[in-house]
């Protein structure tokens, strides 16, 4: 879909000058050609958004330009699931994939909540149904289900409570049982059953992403730059977990950063993540895997700048699976 602004989207010298500082923080991540394509976009958005009351979420996935340009805040999927729900403001427009829309159109309702592009989906999303989730319940009686957000309302309606990258551990164990079901990511199921006592039942989903990472490519690193530090989502398969120092969400890999200033390392996950993260950390050197996330990068300066325009498209979720959905997702905030 080709995206067109109605306003003027010249690199003027004002827009130079209001995007000043962002630029400044840039250079290394967003080549001095880019820039000018960029800067409008930048300068306009940051306009709309307060004419709008709209607050902008945007994943730690984005590229730079969306990450450190429009975000009001940026985060992890339970960081900006608990964004959304406490936003003061009536419009929240996720930079993001459309499971996070969603989740935030979940626990706020009556906020409008906009997706720059409705086609942003996942493939752990894609990979189980809430038909799916009724058949295992049939055959697990009464085995709760813990559902990663990485799903559809549909399936979040039909589970117990929901987790993150960044609690599963600690949700899974929260329940008090013997065995949990597990979906729909297989490879977190096994990190999370590699770290508990409770018998873990998997669904086999995995991220198109983070499966394509081997043992081999990390051993590699580790073989071509001396002193690396190794730093792994958990959607990741269990034999590149092992050769990692570090496992964790998205946000709990920066803050691994922010914390262990390691002079090199390679963050095992979406390679716009290493760009945002090396902004704000110029003396580590960054060894950038290039797996991108074909979803995530649906969303645009362009499709965003549309979005606030026409306040279209808005993500709904009908009213019998919100209500269902809102208790697990709740659950999960709460443990
Ligand atoms: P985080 O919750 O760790 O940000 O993960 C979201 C995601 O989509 C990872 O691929
Ligand atoms: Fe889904 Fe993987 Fe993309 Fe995250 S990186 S949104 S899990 S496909």
């Amino acid at each position: 879909m080709q995206v067109q602004s109605t306003g003027s989207l010249e690199y003027t010298p004002r827009v130079q000058e209001i995007t000043a500082a962002i630029r400044s923080r840039l250079t290394d991540v967003i080549p001095d050609v880019e820039w000018p394509v960029h800067a409008p976009y930048i300068a306009r958005i940051n306009e709309l958004k307060k004419e709008r009351d709209a607050v902008i979420l945007v994943h730690n996935y984005q590229t730079p330009e969306i990450f450190h340009g429009v975000a009001d805040f940026s985060g992890d999927s339970l960081e900006l699931a608990r964004l959304g729900a406490r936003a003061g403001s009536g419009v929240i427009l996720m930079c993001g994939v459309h499971f996070m829309a969603e989740t935030s159109k979940i626990l706020a309702p009556e906020k409008t909540v906009l997706i720059p592009d409705l086609e942003a989906g996942c493939s752990l999303a894609a990979a189980i149904t809430g038909e799916d989730v009724r058949l295992l319940k049939q055959k697990y009686p009464g085995v709760p289900v813990v559902t990663y957000v990485n799903t559809s309302a549909e399936v979040k309606a039909e589970s117990d409570i929901c987790c993150t990258s960044a609690n599963a551990v600690k949700i899974v164990e929260s329940l008090g049982a013997d065995r949990v079901i597990f979906l729909p990511d297989g490879y977190l199921g096994r990190y999370v059953a590699g770290k508990t006592d409770v018998e873990i039942i998997l669904w086999e989903g995995s991220c198109e992403v983070h499966e394509r990472f081997t043992a081999d490519e990390i051993r590699s690193y580790r073989r071509s730059h001396s002193g690396i530090q190794v730093i792994a989502h958990p959607e990741c398969p269990p034999d590149v977990l092992d050769e990692a120092d570090f496992v964790g969400s998205t946000s709990a890999m920066i803050r691994y950063v922010g914390e262990n200033k390691p002079r090199r390392v390679v963050m095992v996950t979406e390679c716009s993540m290493s760009d945002n993260v090396a902004v704000e950390h110029p003396d580590v050197q960054f060894v950038r895997p290039c797996n991108l996330c074909p979803h995530m990068k649906r969303i645009t300066l362009p499709k965003i700048l549309r979005t606030l325009e026409t306040l279209q498209p808005r993500v709904e979720v009908p009213a019998e699976i919100a209500d269902r959905a809102r208790l697990a997702v709740e659950r999960m905030l709460q443990a």
